[in-house]
């Protein structure tokens, strides 16, 4: 009898505290969800001055890129173009432009279009070149702005026109004389559109600084850009464990601690919390908490009771 009570009142006990778990989890989950700044996207890791969450990184580089469920985007007035890496250390970012013209794959001009802040702020790195392809004799690069064009380790459009299965059209359609091409930096195709340079083609190669005697077969296809990290106390805010973001309705820098708490500069002792514009998942997984502990202390509240009368009892 006696020990049958009290098993009895430990299956309840184990019961509760079952119970509790259950909530717990449910306003971890909760708060897991909608709270901090997502750091990977796929398999790219995002970190300072990037985010894909409103709010977080750094405001210079908000909306600039767009995760969706397979790749990351580099998004541009010109286009959502694929991100293939991010490279922290040396600051830079390699895009890849779908619609430009490869060693394999010919395809109508497109310009390529950085907005103003994003020209200042993550322009197309120096080993970066466009190559303008199919230019007319009466383009810019040919004639006023001959100037605009290099010479490019050596390589000429003879080579590309040759070594290329999509860049051998040119040659091909063209009875005697390959049309010209243009070795030329991010600043010619930023103030001069396609149709200015009279260039029916383009494409862009990156890390050309060690490209001499190297074919256009082994070339890199793609766009490198090169940013600056803002100087705004990030790393104060990182070592003290938060992530680095911003408020969205006044830009103002902040540090995430939690999905509860955002700090002025740094987490832990000392920190600004601000609870002001709470979210309704914060609402929700307050209440949780509340219920859980008005839960568990009308729990334990009512074992210790049984557990009283169950002595008393005996
Ligand atoms: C903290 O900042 C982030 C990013 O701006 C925002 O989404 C979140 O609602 C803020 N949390 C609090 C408690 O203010
Ligand atoms: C993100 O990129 C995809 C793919 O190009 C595009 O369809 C989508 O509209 C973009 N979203 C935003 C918010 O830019
Ligand atoms: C090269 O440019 C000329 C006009 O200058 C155009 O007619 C021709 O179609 C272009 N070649 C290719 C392969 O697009």
């Amino acid at each position: 009898m006696h020990i049958r009570r009290l098993s009895h009142f430990h299956q309840r006990i184990h019961l509760h505290v079952l119970n509790m778990f259950i909530l717990l989890a449910a306003a971890v989950v909760v708060e897991r969800a909608a709270g901090t700044c997502r750091n990977y996207c796929n398999s790219i890791p995002i970190n300072y001055p990037f985010g894909i969450d409103d709010g977080c990184g750094s405001p210079e580089f908000r909306h600039m890129l767009n995760c969706s469920s397979t790749d990351l985007f580099f998004a541009t007035p010109s286009g959502n173009y694929k991100v293939q890496s991010i490279d922290y250390d040396k600051k830079n970012l390699v895009i890849f432009d779908p619609a430009m013209s490869t060693c394999s794959i010919l395809q109508p001009h497109h310009d390529f279009v950085l907005s103003d802040i994003q020209s200042a702020l993550i322009p197309p790195s120096s080993d970066t070149v466009f190559v303008l392809m199919n230019c007319s004799i009466d383009s810019p690069v040919l004639n006023h702005y001959k100037s605009l064009c290099f010479n490019f380790a050596g390589h000429t459009c003879d080579e590309l026109y040759g070594a290329c299965t999509s860049f051998k059209l040119f040659h091909l359609l063209s009875n005697s004389t390959p049309p010209p091409c243009c070795f030329t930096g991010y600043g010619t195709v930023k103030f001069m559109s396609m149709n200015i340079l009279d260039c029916t083609h383009y494409t862009s190669v990156y890390n050309t600084d060690n490209l001499k005697g190297v074919g256009p077969l082994d070339w890199l296809y793609g766009i490198k850009l090169s940013y600056g990290v803002p100087d705004t106390g990030c790393e104060r805010c990182t070592k003290s464990g938060g992530t680095c973001g911003f408020d969205v309705e006044t830009q103002a820098l902040l540090c995430i601690c939690s999905a509860a708490v955002n700090a002025t500069r740094e987490c832990g002792a000392g920190s600004v919390s601000s609870s002001a514009g709470q979210k309704p998942w914060q609402t929700t997984s307050s209440f949780l908490l509340t219920c859980i502990l008005d839960y568990s202390v009308s729990v334990f509240g009512y074992s210790r009771q049984s557990f009283v009368t169950q002595f008393q009892r005996d």
